[in-house]
């Protein structure tokens, strides 16, 4: 189809020369375009001219006019078996009913290769549960019907196909369904048996579901031609147990249901107690409750108990609830507790749990005691002042059968550990002791003398003493003629007690002497002593005695007769007085030298005569005076022997005996006869 081209070609050539000579070559030519034109240089370059735009014919300016393409006929334009439809502008093909174009499209436009060709459906298409009733044939506008297959039926859609333009078949779009009877009916209380099928002639069972049974009606129901089930009658009640059973004194835990499965709990009432018997019913699939077998007993809690030293006093019964009260007995009072007993649900008494304490009067007296605290069963004692216990139970107690176990302590007057010392046999003490019974005090016994004659005298000594004994003693060794202070501590009571006390004088020791019978004017006598603690208060006296008539000599004279005062020849005197701290162990005394020792005239012994030389030992302080004596010597003359004789012979002077104890004793007598 070249030649169209080139028709729209020369119409394009046309435009651009009428412009050109219209406008010429000094106007704006682009400004004047017409809106369906362009604005375009020329071919032969001499300006810019406006052309119509394709499918548009006219001067490009004033007018660009739509080209009905198709006035030349389909047939010629678009080929054979065509339609030619022009549209503002341009044109388009189409193929005739009955003709299909070979590019598969709608429309074609002219020279693109596009042809027709006869259309032709083929077979009818199949539609689901469906069959095809008839067919006119396979070409366009062929018709097929159809109707739904057996079991089937219509629901929705058209029933025909019909072959058509592009050459396949329009329809049918019937919709066949199954013929169901849908599901089946429900009815109350049952269950189905039933494999799922809603055709017809299927079938379902029906049957009571658990827990109901079946009360009448029919159990089957059936699936109809017609897409119903058949009536089914089925009628189920519930299965009911009714009211639990009622067993004699129980109660129950019950919800109230009476379906199967549901449980009864059986309990025994108050006051009863379970004797035997399951206590459980429950309610069974065919309706009936099993058998609960408890037995309840009414409770008796027999006799009430007694309490301790309590009576009952009343009682209700022996039975659940019971109350039984109780009193303390006869010499015993209410402490704590309660009075009532209960029977309880165990078939025992609960209580009573009164204690009832004895009374036992008032309380016991103590020698020395107060009573500090008193209650109905405890008492406090305590010592009444100036008294002390040192052991025992300060507490009197009121025992269970009413008696009082009395305190144990034992009150003692306050006294000092050392009391009443005093002094025996001189050099012994003794003292009472206060302290608690058989204990042992340990004593520490001080004792310190002086004398004072005797600056120098110091003698302090001590000793230890345990004693058991109430009233201790103690002798200690003391010397004479010294006062002592004497302190006593007992230890444990740490208490000292202190007495001073003196001791006496004693018969001093007479010396070692040598006895001897002298015939010579100036005799020697010798003595020997040993130093002794109370040589300042002692001294010797030497004594002539002349050994004339009748001889007397008293040792324990306080006489002491010195020579110039017994001038008379036949009297005795002291010729000599040694005072034992001015001399020495050994004394040489020479009787008659004329010289004087201690104040006294050691006179010359008188020819002619015999003398006893007697040597007296003197201890003498305040008031006291001790003495013993010896004869130390016989000075004799010669005519002696035969005076003696004549005295003894002639007894006309009579007999004198010497007796001399050196401690003790100092009498010469003599006898007259
Ligand atoms: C130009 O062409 C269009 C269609 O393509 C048309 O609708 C329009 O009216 C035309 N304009 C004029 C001024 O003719
Ligand atoms: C199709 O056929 C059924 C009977 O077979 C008829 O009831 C129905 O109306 C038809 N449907 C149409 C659209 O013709
Ligand atoms: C259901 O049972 C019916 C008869 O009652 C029978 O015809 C049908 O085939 C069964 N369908 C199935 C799915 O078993
Ligand atoms: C249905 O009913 C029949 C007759 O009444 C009976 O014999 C059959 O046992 C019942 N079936 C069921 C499942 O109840
Ligand atoms: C009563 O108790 C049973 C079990 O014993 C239970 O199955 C049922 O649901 C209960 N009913 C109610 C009303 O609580
Ligand atoms: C249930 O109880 C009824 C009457 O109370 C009685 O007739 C029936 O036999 C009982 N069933 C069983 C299984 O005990
Ligand atoms: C018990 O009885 C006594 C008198 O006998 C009374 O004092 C006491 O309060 C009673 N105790 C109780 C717990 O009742
Ligand atoms: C008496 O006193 C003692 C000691 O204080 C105490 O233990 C006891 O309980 C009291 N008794 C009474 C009956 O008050
Ligand atoms: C009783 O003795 C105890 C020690 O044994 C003492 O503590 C208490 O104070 C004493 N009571 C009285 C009242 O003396
Ligand atoms: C003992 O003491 C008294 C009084 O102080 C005194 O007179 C006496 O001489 C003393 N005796 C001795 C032996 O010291
Ligand atoms: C010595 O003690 C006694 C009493 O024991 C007393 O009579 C005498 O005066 C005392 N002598 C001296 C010298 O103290
Ligand atoms: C005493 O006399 C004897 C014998 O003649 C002599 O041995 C002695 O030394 C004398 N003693 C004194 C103290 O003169």
């Amino acid at each position: 189809m070249y030649w169209r081209t080139a028709l729209v070609i020369l119409a394009f050539l046309t435009h651009a020369i009428t412009e050109m000579r219209v406008t010429g070559q000094t106007l704006d030519v682009c400004a004047t375009c017409h809106p369906n034109a362009t604005c375009e240089e020329k071919v032969d370059g001499t300006g810019k001219a406006c052309n119509c735009m394709y499918g548009f014919v006219g001067n490009g300016r004033t007018y660009c006019q739509d080209k009905n393409e198709c006035q030349i006929g389909a047939n010629k334009i678009c080929g054979q078996h065509t339609a030619c439809h022009n549209t503002y502008g341009s044109f388009y093909c189409t193929c005739l009913a009955g003709y299909s174009p070979s590019n598969n499209m709608a429309i074609f436009i002219p020279n693109d290769g596009t042809r027709c060709q006869a259309i032709d459906c083929g077979q009818p298409p199949s539609a689901l549960n469906a069959v095809q009733l008839s067919a006119t044939g396979t070409h366009y506008g062929s018709v097929a019907k159809f109707g739904c297959s057996e079991g089937f039926f219509w629901k929705s859609g058209e029933n025909s196909s019909v072959c058509g333009a592009e050459s396949v078949w329009k329809g049918p779009s019937l919709v066949c369904e199954e013929i169901t009877c849908g599901d089946p009916p429900m009815l109350p209380h049952t269950g189905q048996v039933w494999n799922g099928s809603t055709n017809p002639g299927s079938t379902v069972l029906f049957y009571c579901k658990e827990g109901f049974h079946r009360e009448g009606g029919g159990n089957i129901s059936y699936c109809t031609e017609n897409g119903f089930w058949t009536k089914a009658t089925l009628s189920c009640k519930e299965i009911m147990c009714g009211g639990p059973p009622i067993l004699p004194h129980t109660g129950q835990v019950w919800n109230g249901s009476t379906n199967p499965g549901s449980t009864v709990l059986f309990y025994c009432k108050e006051g009863f107690h379970r004797e035997r018997g399951g206590d459980i019913s429950q309610c069974t699939k065919d309706g009936n409750w099993t058998k609960a077998t408890l037995s309840c007993k009414a409770i008796d809690c027999g006799q009430p108990p007694l309490a301790l030293n309590a009576v009952q006093l009343s009682a209700t019964g022996t039975h659940y609830g019971s109350v039984a009260k109780f009193g303390c007995s006869e010499g015993f009072f209410w402490k704590s507790g309660e009075n009532s007993s209960v029977c309880g649900a165990e078939s025992v008494w609960k209580g009573p749990s009164l204690v009832c304490e004895a009374t036992c009067g008032p309380a016991p007296a103590l020698a020395n005691t107060e009573v500090v605290l008193q209650n109905t069963s405890v008492v406090f004692h305590r010592c009444l002042e100036g008294f002390h216990s040192w052991r025992g139970r300060n507490t009197s107690v009121c025992d269970i059968t009413g008696k009082w176990q009395a305190a144990t302590m034992r009150c003692r007057e306050i006294k000092p550990a050392i009391s009443d010392l005093v002094v025996f046999n001189e050099k012994c003490l003794r003292w009472k002791a206060d302290k608690y019974e058989e204990d042992t005090e340990n004593y520490r016994v001080v004792f310190v003398g002086f004398r004072a004659y005797q600056r120098s005298f110091h003698d302090k000594r001590k000793k230890l003493l345990s004693s058991t004994s109430d009233h201790p003693e103690i002798c200690l060794n003391l010397l004479p003629v010294t006062n002592y202070t004497i302190s006593i501590t007992a230890l444990s009571a740490r208490f000292t007690s202190t007495l001073t006390t003196n001791t006496s004088l004693q018969v001093p020791q007479a010396p070692e002497i040598l006895y001897r019978e002298i015939e010579a004017p100036l005799p020697t006598l010798w003595l020997r002593r040993s130093a002794n603690t109370l040589d300042p208060i002692s001294f010797y006296q030497v004594f002539v005695l002349p050994l004339e008539g009748t001889l007397v000599f008293d040792c324990s004279s306080l006489n002491t007769p010195d020579f110039s005062s017994q001038r008379k020849p036949h009297g005795q005197y002291i010729t000599a007085q040694l005072h034992l701290r001015d001399i020495g162990n050994e004394i040489n005394l020479t009787l008659g030298d004329g010289h004087y020792y201690g104040g006294f005239y050691n006179a010359p012994l008188q020819n002619g005569r015999d003398y006893y030389i007697i040597l007296r030992a003197v201890s003498q302080w305040g008031g006291a005076f001790k003495h013993s004596c010896v004869i130390w010597a016989k000075v004799r003359d010669i005519s002696y022997i035969m005076k003696v004789s004549s005295l003894f012979a002639g007894g006309s002077i009579g007999v004198f005996a010497l007796a001399i104890f050196l401690g003790h004793c100092y009498t010469w007598f003599c006898k007259k006869t």
